[in-house]
């Protein structure tokens, strides 16, 4: 029975009506990382007892890698109300997952590493790309092949067999997020020393790698560019906390500084943020930091500034779409260069029915800021492209309509009632 079906997930004809010009006020809480949880799941396969997931944000993409694993024999218990997943994977059989469900979420792709180090085997489906890139996967199996893993891939199946695993050393063309995972995971249980080079340095992949500590894996270098692994023998149930979704608040941030308000938002760790408390301080944005949080206030003049997606710990890509929303509300020039994926400027033309003023050039988009944009009827095309409609619905002269919701309720929980109760002017209705 999938968890997906249990849930009355957000209807596809949703939509999010924002009126626009309330000045936001009061704290907000930050959830848990989707982009942490995700990959902890996946390796909660490893453990020979239960794992346990506390403070779990319940979002889409969640119930889906959990139907995931449900396909293959994990018992797993989400606890909606008590924001826990209990996951056994004691029973987890060496048998190809649901494929619908693997194409709906790429990041299903990461269970690629614990099928291997638990069974020598795995069979799975490509994943789709979607519409902020082609997402290929050749780094992810090129760091499993350096483990020994025999792979092949035809009529759109991935198939992996690995008598054993043994450590090795892998380069990484890219630091790619989900490869850098995937090779984590699998070389907890391999044979020997593994070292990954130019390995992504993201908060995200150190929090992984303290769920596998927890659990006995050894592993050094995390959230630097090389992480070295000694494999072990097994890996023991354990329960975790994910670290906030730094992603989500930097959001919030932006919300702050759109509507020149002065809001608190608690469950932010600064060192995750770093570029963009940078770039919104060099705009004028005020940022005071407390133990478990900070207060924003946005009620400036506020200057443009420029800005350039990098790995991390550059600025990330995924408040690009957040940024440009701000950057369309602030006089004068700005442009934004988008360097991890090849098409994650589809929010500029939604942005252009609200009245932005952007040119878009190969992997650059320049936008003139203008007085006020307005509010108009249009469709998220992803998650963070989603968040940044809102964004801009709050700033906007009049009411937005945001449709194609799906994409917003992957990544975030319950946006609009965290949105309510900082006074926003929104509403998610039914068609
Ligand atoms: C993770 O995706 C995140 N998703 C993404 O967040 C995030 O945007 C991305 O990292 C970059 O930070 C999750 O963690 C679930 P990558 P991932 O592998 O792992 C190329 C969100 O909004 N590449 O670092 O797929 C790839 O095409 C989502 O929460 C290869 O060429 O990102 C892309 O251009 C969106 N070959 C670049 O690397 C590979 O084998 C970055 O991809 C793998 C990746």
């Amino acid at each position: 029975m999938y968890i997906l079906k249990q849930y009355e997930m957000g209807d596809i004809m949703d939509k999010l009506v924002v009126k626009g010009g309330c000045k936001l006020k009061g704290e907000v809480n930050i959830s848990s990382a989707k982009n942490s949880v995700l990959p902890i799941i996946a390796a909660s396969i490893l453990s020979d007892s239960k794992c346990i997931i506390d403070n779990a944000p319940m979002l889409e993409d969640v119930f889906v890698i959990s139907d995931v694993l449900s396909s293959i024999g994990t018992k797993i218990n989400i606890d909606k109300d008590n924001e826990k997943i209990i996951i056994d994977s004691s029973d987890v059989i060496d048998k190809e997952p649901d494929s619908e469900l693997v194409r709906k979420m790429r990041a299903s792709f990461l269970i690629m590493g614990s099928m291997l180090a638990k069974f020598g085997r795995f069979k799975i489906s490509l994943p789709g790309g979607c519409n902020i890139g082609t997402r290929p996967i050749d780094l992810h199996l090129k760091g499993l092949t350096c483990l020994g893993a025999e792979i092949n891939v035809a009529h759109g199946i991935v198939e992996a067999k690995a008598t054993k695993l043994v450590g090795g050393k892998i380069y990484l063309d890219f630091p790619s997020v989900g490869a850098t995972e995937n090779i984590l995971i699998a070389a907890s249980l391999a044979d020997g020393e593994t070292i990954i080079e130019n390995a992504a340095a993201e908060p995200e992949i150190a929090d992984l790698a303290n769920f596998l500590k927890k659990m006995g894996a050894e592993i050094e270098g995390e959230g630097t560019g090389t992480i070295k692994i000694v494999g072990v023998k097994s890996l023991k149930g354990i329960t975790y906390k994910p670290i906030f979704d730094r992603i989500e608040a930097g959001t919030f941030m932006i919300a702050a500084a759109i509507t020149k308000s002065k809001i608190k938002i608690n469950g932010i760790n600064e060192e995750h943020l770093k570029p963009v408390f940078a770039k919104l301080t060099e705009m004028g944005v005020i940022m005071e930091v407390d133990n478990n949080g900070i207060t924003i206030d946005g009620n400036a003049e506020l200057r443009p500034v420029d800005i350039k997606t990098m790995p991390y710990p550059g600025f990330p890509t995924d408040m690009q779409a957040q940024m440009m929303s701000l950057l369309s509300c602030i006089k004068g020039t700005s442009m934004i260069t988008e360097t991890v994926f090849e098409n994650r400027f589809m929010h500029v033309s939604e942005l252009k029915r609200m009245g932005a003023e952007i040119k878009i050039d190969g992997r650059n988009a320049v936008i003139k800021g203008v007085e006020r944009l307005t509010g108009a009827d249009v469709k998220a095309t992803d998650l963070r492209a989603g968040a940044a409609l809102i964004l801009a619905g709050l700033a906007a002269d009049g009411v937005t309509t945001i449709s194609d919701l799906y994409h917003i309720d992957r990544g975030y929980v319950c946006i609009e009632k965290k949105f309510k109760k900082l006074s926003a002017d929104i509403e998610r209705i039914k068609e």
